[in-house]
């Protein structure tokens, strides 16, 4: 969990500019949230290796990588850099290519916590299944915990070997998100069908959590952004599919009470609100780690719990087992009208023998009651409503 800085500043970025967004995550509570690595993405080095080495651009971070990370960490933050398995990253600057023993060292010399590890510029011939494990390898020989996050776009299904192969912690399943729906529903869409392979401390990653402005300009995106029924949504997918929550909001920028589409200079209170909904984190957090999947759709009514892939519908019900017992539940609505979904708790939660289940609104972090057989809901167009539900006995059915 933490904060990216590419879809809010793009190569605009600046030491300054970094720190005023570390504190705004402190002060917003949501370093207490569990959001703490702040991770700077492409073009904090400079073009060209120096004695063989990746440099900090010093222009843009004076006081060297290595203090922001001291000043970080002072704070109860961690850093994430960002590099490229090719000669050079995606913005011209120096990669890791043939070098990623040095650069580890380098990284663990500056008491760096996350590496985003990309894949452009790669010579012809280039097998992914040598040069990220190579890099996965460096960062362990170094000793230091390094979160190791793939961003290898799901070219080469990493889901299925970057786990043990490259002991990466989490890969990128697909291309970059844009802000929108229905962006976000298809990379989401794409990130779910690696479900089976998600487990603890090794997830999918289906990018950033890109919201309240328009890419790489740190400028609200006028009468355009999500609203917030599609916030919620796009929230409680990443949620529910245990994505890492890695924030790419510009929470320096004032945060006002606004209704959607009302101001232009400021992004909406409830952004915040819902990223800051503990309910809903404790499920992303949950040791289980299991990745919810859709069990049923409007396409497919006869899904079965065994069935690996439900096809995609109108409207649908994504869920996965927590560890305790407990179900977590998203009532997806793709459509257009508000919409009545179901869940049957004999599909979704077949263990439960008394098919009677105490329901819990997330969002609302408040008890729906216990219900027999099923719970159903109505649904706003593009929204999602996340759930948690307990089995309870026969007794407890109100
Ligand atoms: C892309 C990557 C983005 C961002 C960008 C930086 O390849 O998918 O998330 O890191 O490069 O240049």
């Amino acid at each position: 969990m933490g904060w990216s800085s590419w879809s809010v500043y793009g190569c605009d970025i600046h030491e300054d500019s970094i720190k005023q967004q570390a504190e705004a995550i402190v002060n917003l509570g949501l370093r207490d949230l569990g959001y703490t690595y702040i991770d700077i993405d492409d073009c904090w080095m400079s073009y060209e290796r120096s004695n063989g080495r990746q440099t900090a651009n010093a222009t843009l971070f004076p006081s060297g990588i290595g203090q922001l990370s001291t000043w970080l960490h002072q704070r109860g933050l961690k850093l994430g850099l960002y590099s490229d398995a090719g000669s050079a990253t995606c913005q011209g600057r120096a990669g890791s290519l043939g070098f990623e023993e040095v650069d580890a060292e380098t990284y663990a010399s500056w008491g760096v916590d996350l590496l985003k590890y990309d894949t452009c510029n790669q010579p012809p011939g280039t097998d992914p299944k040598l040069v990220y494990p190579k890099m996965g390898r460096a960062l362990n020989a170094t000793g230091r915990d390094i979160w190791y996050m793939m961003c290898e776009w799901g070219h080469d299904d990493p889901a299925g070997w970057a786990g043990q192969l490259a002991l990466a912690n989490s890969w990128r399943t697909g291309n970059d998100l844009m802000p929108l729906y229905p962006s976000f529903a298809d990379v989401a869409e794409n990130n779910a069908r690696w479900w089976q392979h998600a487990r603890p401390g090794q997830y999918n990653d289906p990018d950033t959590l890109a919201m309240g402005f328009e890419f790489g300009t740190a400028a609200p995106l006028d009468g355009n952004m999500l609203t917030l029924a599609e916030t919620r949504l796009y929230f409680g997918l990443w949620v529910i599919m245990k994505a890492p929550l890695v924030l790419s909001v510009n929470f320096a920028r004032e945060v006002r009470q606004v209704p959607h589409g009302q101001d232009s200079a400021s992004w909406p209170r409830w952004i915040l609100d819902i990223v800051s909904n503990r309910e809903a984190i404790a499920i992303n957090q949950d040791p289980l780690s299991a990745q919810a999947h859709r069990l049923w759709s409007d396409a497919s009514n006869n899904s079965s719990p065994s069935a690996v892939f439900v096809p995609p519908g109108r409207l649908e019900v994504w869920s996965g087992p927590l560890a305790d017992g407990d179900v977590a539940l998203l009532l997806v609505n793709k459509g257009d009208n508000l919409s009545l979904i179901n869940a049957s708790f004999a599909l979704h939660a077949p263990r439960c023998a008394s098919r009677h289940m105490r329901v819990r609104d997330v969002w609302g972090q408040r008890s729906y009651g216990v219900y027999n057989v099923s719970f159903g809901l109505k649904v706003a167009p593009h929204d999602g409503e996340l759930l948690r539900c307990s089995c309870a006995s026969l007794r407890s059915y109100r």
